[in-house]
């Protein structure tokens, strides 16, 4: 595997080293144009589910085990089939050329290099050729219903034909939410980064402004299908010979329908927060829909994880594999190739020190016993002292 990643990024300024993904998050927030920052940043309505998200991983502590021996712990695992070097992926996420000018091509260098999946967007600025040629991993497309079913037949074939692994239909959107700062921001797609993968025709309407709206909300209502249903599933199964995840499942119900249905995986998901405003965090869904796919195939999950022991947690919790979204573009921002390469490394070896360090030396050695409930900080009332004093 390339090393992409033993230097700082190429631009990176003097002391201005991310050493964690809550630092490439501060260094991205000052090197993006504010409505490109919203955009990435924001979520829908309240934004409660953006902040809810990180919250489970708070309500759960390690349980460190000690003298076993490990001192050094192995990450890789396979996902369908295909061996990565660590359980965390890059979620699908539109338009890497906002975040730096090689896009999805300098996210698939990175992710090749470090021998991590990439999940590319159906609104993707680099075609899929592009990316499949830069590519040394795993490659899945991701792909909304749109209103024409010509596009995802033609999308699924040029996926296999360029070698994806899978796609991913994305099931929890059969509307765009509303988010505030996009609104606000009159946001569009600027005219320079473009889902080169689609007709022009078909993308006019996000890169044109109006006043008090998303373009891209609008973009969604005017392209989207207008109604989602399990028949999309069986339509999309019936057009390629590529397995097809289901991303944006939250529930035990719709696990065994997806898996009913024919799914080759779920993807838990509540879009990063960026959907159903309130919806349940994703680590909150994550063991009943574990439970509930019961071995038929695996269950990713995303939103909110932001250091190796949260992957380490979300695995305890019955995932077998995480995928990370806005990281990867702070990545980006700060570094192009080498930066995004620096998020799943940072990842990785965060990952490897919490499982050592929880006497884990694979990841088939990892399970619920891992975790204990966190206690509440403060006792709700004084302990009685029952001795003199
Ligand atoms: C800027 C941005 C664009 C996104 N675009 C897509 C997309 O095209 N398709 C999709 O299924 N999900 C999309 N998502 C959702 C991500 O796949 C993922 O569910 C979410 O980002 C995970 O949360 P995290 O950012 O906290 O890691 C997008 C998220 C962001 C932040």
């Amino acid at each position: 595997m390339t090393a992409l990643v033993d230097t700082p990024p190429a631009d990176t300024r003097p002391g201005e080293r991310p050493l964690s993904l809550p630092e490439h998050e501060e260094l991205a927030a000052t090197r993006l144009d504010p409505r490109v920052w919203d955009f990435i940043a924001g979520g829908s309505r309240t934004e409660s589910t953006v902040t809810a998200n990180q919250a489970p991983l708070d309500h759960w502590w390690l349980r460190p085990r000690v003298l076993t021996g490990v001192s050094t712990a192995d990450t890789s695992t396979t996902l369908l089939g295909d061996p990565v070097r660590l359980p965390v992926g890059i979620a699908p996420v539109a338009y890497h050329r906002l975040a730096h000018p090689d896009g999805e091509v300098a996210t698939a260098r990175a992710a090749g290099a470090e021998g991590a999946l990439l999940t590319v967007s159906i609104f993707a600025s680099r075609t899929l050729e592009e990316i499949a040629a830069a590519a040394t991993g795993p490659l899945w497309l991701q792909l909304y219903a749109m209103r024409d079913p010509a596009v995802l037949r033609d999308l699924a074939q040029r996926a296999e034909d360029a070698g994806y692994r899978a796609l991913v239909l994305t099931v929890d959107a059969p509307r765009i939410a509303r988010r505030l700062r996009d609104a606000r921001n009159d946001f569009r797609i600027p005219p320079d980064v473009r889902a080169v993968n689609l007709d022009p025709a078909l993308m006019t309407t996000s890169h044109t402004a109006v006043a008090g709206a998303s373009a891209v909300e609008r973009h969604a209502a005017q392209q989207f299908a207008p109604r989602l249903d399990w028949d999309q599933l069986a339509r999309l199964r019936a057009r390629t010979r590529l397995p097809v995840l289901l991303k944006g499942v939250l529930t035990e119900e719709d696990t065994r329908l997806a898996f009913d249905h024919g799914a080759a995986g779920v993807v838990v998901s509540n879009h990063g927060g960026r959907q159903l405003d309130g919806a349940v965090p994703s680590l909150v869904a994550l063991p009943a829909v574990a439970r509930a796919a019961a071995g038929r195939g695996p269950v990713l999950v995303d939103g909110g994880i932001r250091h190796g022991a949260d992957v380490l947690k979300a695995l305890a919790l019955g995932a077998d594999a995480v995928l990370v979204g806005r990281p990867a573009l702070w990545g980006l921002a700060n570094g192009g190739s080498t930066g995004v390469a620096q998020v799943l490394r940072l990842l990785r070896e965060e990952l490897e020190e919490a499982m050592v360090l929880t006497g884990r030396a694979d990841l088939p050695a990892v399970d619920a016993s891992l975790l204990t409930p966190a206690a509440p900080t403060r006792p709700t009332s004084t302990p009685q002292r029952s001795w003199p004093c």
